[in-house]
């Protein structure tokens, strides 16, 4: 079950980013930076439970919109809920719902040695670009050795996808 979330929503969801980063690289966001992004037109929150495994939320997506094309800020399943099919309910909504709001491609960056992100996004049609666009870069933590990766037409449904010219 996948739903908008509301700016009361801000401290669940950097507890869950914070679950799903902990790396000591890892620079999680917090509850403020959360409130923000819930609050900025143009960007899309979204919290998931897997409701098989455990009720309450364990899964979050931000995604940032200008005109047509959006970037996905972060994606992020806590450890105790993943391989459930929450990732995946995640991408599927934001899809449907940037394509509703005019987004025609999705941009993210994925780290090389993310097996678990990279399968489940190239099983919806993402390809490797050479760069992603200047427009959304507003991240708070750009990743080292983040490969740019852009939607494929199944992942958006039928509209035709921009395509750029620096593909490798
Ligand atoms: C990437 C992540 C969000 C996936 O969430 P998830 O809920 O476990 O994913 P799902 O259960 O929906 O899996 C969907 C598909 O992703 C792929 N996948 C997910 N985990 C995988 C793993 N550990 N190894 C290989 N493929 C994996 C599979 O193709 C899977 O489909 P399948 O179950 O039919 O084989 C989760 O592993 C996570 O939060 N990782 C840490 C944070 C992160 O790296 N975020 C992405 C930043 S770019």
């Amino acid at each position: 079950m996948v739903h908008r979330a509301l700016p009361g929503d801000a401290g669940l969801m950097a507890a869950i980013h914070a679950s799903c980063f902990d790396r000591p690289s890892d620079r999680p966001w917090d509850e403020a930076a959360m409130a923000q992004l819930i609050a900025s037109p143009g960007v899309l929150c979204l919290l998931g439970a897997a409701t098989h495994v455990v009720a309450a939320p364990a899964g979050l997506l931000i995604a940032r919109r200008a005109a047509d094309e959006a970037e996905l800020l972060t994606l992020g399943v806590t450890p105790a809920c993943r391989r459930s099919g929450l990732g995946r309910a995640l991408v599927t909504k934001a899809l449907e719902d940037l394509r509703a709001s005019g987004a025609a491609t999705l941009f993210l960056e994925v780290d090389e040695g993310n097996e678990a992100a990279l399968a489940l996004y190239r099983s919806f049609g993402a390809q490797p670009v050479g760069r992603a666009p200047d427009i959304t870069r507003a991240a708070p933590t750009p990743r080292s050795s983040a490969l740019p990766f852009q939607t494929g037409p199944p992942m958006m449904g039928k509209s035709p996808i921009k395509s750029h010219e620096d593909q490798r």
